[in-house]
């Protein structure tokens, strides 16, 4: 089976987002979705989902045809409180901040690697793209997932700046870190993602690469934005 499959062009305004751990995507993503009153897919909180879930229900990670069962079935949902907070549910319960622990995350990048998982979640991140538009945010969104999307932005940043920002957000959660190993996990998640067979990340070729190492997120919010003011999306500012 394959992940590379072209899928049927939406007609919904898709906007992709893709790149590597920390280099803002998430954020942007956010401001964009929220600016232009669009739905907002974090893809990557699906593959988190997936590793939670797969704890709870006792599925190894070896049992590839249960893990894509469980990714084509689970019970999840996204929601959005008036005042713009973001939550996540596994089978009713609020998994928000579980999802975002190191734990979960070497289990999604686990689970991501698996070729007839990134499929069993396909047609699941395909069903986000409803009117008025979708900011789709992750590492395979303008390659494989929204081929045909009309804009695709690939969001960049060194190592170094990256675990930086990492650092610096541990440290404000009172966690105790150190910066040169959370240099070398960013160096290795980027190894995995960056290397695997299935939908490795990379920018599609008709992206826009934008590199935040050195920009604030005002600074990338009004970079995206006057791209999509060009592209018709937004009005000038
Ligand atoms: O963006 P994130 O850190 O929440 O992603 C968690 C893991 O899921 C990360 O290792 C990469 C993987 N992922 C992926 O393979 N494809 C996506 N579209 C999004 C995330």
């Amino acid at each position: 089976m394959s992940v590379e499959r072209k899928v049927v062009a939406s007609k919904v305004a898709v906007i992709t987002i893709d790149g590597p751990s920390g280099a803002g995507k998430g954020t942007i993503s956010r401001i964009v979705a929220k600016k232009l009153g669009y739905h907002y897919l974090d893809s990557g909180a699906l593959y988190r989902l997936l590793g939670l879930a797969s704890k709870r229900h006792n599925v190894k990670l070896t049992n590839i045809k249960a893990l894509s069962t469980l990714a084509e079935h689970m019970d999840i949902s996204f929601t959005t409180a008036s005042n713009g907070d973001f939550s996540v549910h596994l089978e009713g319960e609020n998994v928000t901040r579980e999802l975002r622990t190191e734990d979960t995350g070497l289990l999604a990048s686990q689970v991501a690697g698996f070729p007839e998982v990134r499929v069993a979640l396909l047609k699941r991140q395909q069903s986000f793209a409803q009117g008025p538009g979708l900011v789709a945010d992750g590492r395979d969104m303008g390659t494989t997932v929204f081929p045909d999307a009309p804009v695709k932005l690939y969001l960049t940043a060194s190592a170094e700046e990256r675990a930086s920002r990492r650092y610096k957000e541990l440290l404000g959660k009172g966690e105790n870190v150190s910066l040169p190993a959370l240099v070398e996990q960013v160096r290795s998640r980027d190894e995995r993602d960056m290397n695997r067979e299935a939908s490795p990340l990379r920018s599609a070729e008709d992206a826009i690469e934008i590199d935040t190492s050195s920009m604030s997120i005002q600074e990338v919010t009004d970079r995206v934005l006057n791209l999509l003011a060009i592209k018709g999306y937004v009005p000038h500012p």
